[in-house]
């Protein structure tokens, strides 16, 4: 259920808009980051016999691409054209569509798998989308998703986040959201797949590492490639975006391993099976 001071429509929207601008920075930023679950990702759902998966919230398609590598037979959907046209054009024999995670607009017990790779923490309504990735399995399919770890151990989150409290203007308000570390907390993960029909549970976490080419590129990246980080970042006044920028800026310089970045950015992989 949707907490009662969220309007789903109205966060919807704002998230709907940030993926639209963003997609080719994301592609640029995140994309070895987030590719680096996807092995993990794949593994958890890796159900006896069939091979249908439905990639939900696929961006630029990176999960549904290794599915096709296994030789699954993968279908992507995500509700930003943006990030739809750059799936088509990165993977061009794979099939994208433009859906909403949400209300997926595929008939009951069409897939035997279904994964989310960093999408739930972006969601109105993340149980309703929960709710759908059930509906559309077959029996014995099986779901997966993964989320960040909280932001003292998701360190990229953590500079971020710390120098927006220290200097961000605290008049931004954002249209409210879901908590963005709901889903870093396995107990709320098995909770939320529990209520919406789902046994087998598993949680593991990864220790992803964000390599980035330098201290300004962790800023960049938030800035450009992010809806929600990214959506605080924009909305600053300049004077507080230059102190917020320089603050990241320092904070990120700590993790300088030679001629890049490593910045630990752990993350979990959930997987669930319906009955
Ligand atoms: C952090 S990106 C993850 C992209 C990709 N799965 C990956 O592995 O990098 C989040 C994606 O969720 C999509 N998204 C957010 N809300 C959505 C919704 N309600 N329905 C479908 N897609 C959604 C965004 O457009 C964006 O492409």
């Amino acid at each position: 259920m949707t907490p009662p001071d969220i309007d789903a429509n109205a966060f919807h929207e704002f998230e709907l808009d940030g993926w639209q601008h963003a997609s080719d920075d994301y592609h640029r930023y995140f994309g070895s980051l987030t590719m680096q679950t996807i092995g993990p990702l794949l593994d958890a759902v890796a159900a006896a016999g069939g091979a249908s998966l439905l990639d939900i919230a696929s961006g630029p398609g990176y999960v549904a691409a290794e599915a096709k590598r296994r030789g699954w037979a993968p279908v992507g959907i995500d509700f930003s054209e943006a990030m739809v046209a750059m799936a088509r054009k990165l993977h061009p024999g794979i099939e994208f569509q433009i859906g909403d995670a949400e209300a997926l607009n595929f008939e009951d017990a069409a897939f035997d798998r279904a994964v989310m790779n960093f999408g739930i923490l972006h969601l109105a309504q993340p149980d309703a989308a929960v709710r759908e990735a059930h509906r559309v399995l077959r029996a014995g399919g099986a779901f997966g998703f993964t989320a960040w770890a909280k932001p003292d151990e998701a360190l990229g989150f953590r500079i971020a986040l710390r120098a927006l409290e220290d200097f961000g203007d605290p008049g931004v308000q954002l249209p409210p959201g879901p908590p963005f570390f709901r889903f870093s907390d396995r107990e709320e993960c098995a909770r939320v797949l529990a209520s919406c029909g789902f046994g087998d549970v598993t949680v593991r976490q990864f220790p992803l590492v964000w390599k980035l080419a330098s201290p300004a590129d962790l800023f960049e990246a938030f800035y450009k490639g992010s809806a929600r980080t990214g959506g605080l970042l924009r909305a600053q006044p300049p004077a507080a975006l230059a102190k917020v920028r320089d603050a990241i800026k320092e904070s990120a310089a700590a993790y300088q391993r030679g001629d890049h970045l490593e910045i630990p950015m752990p993350a979990l992989v959930v997987s669930a099976r319906k009955a």
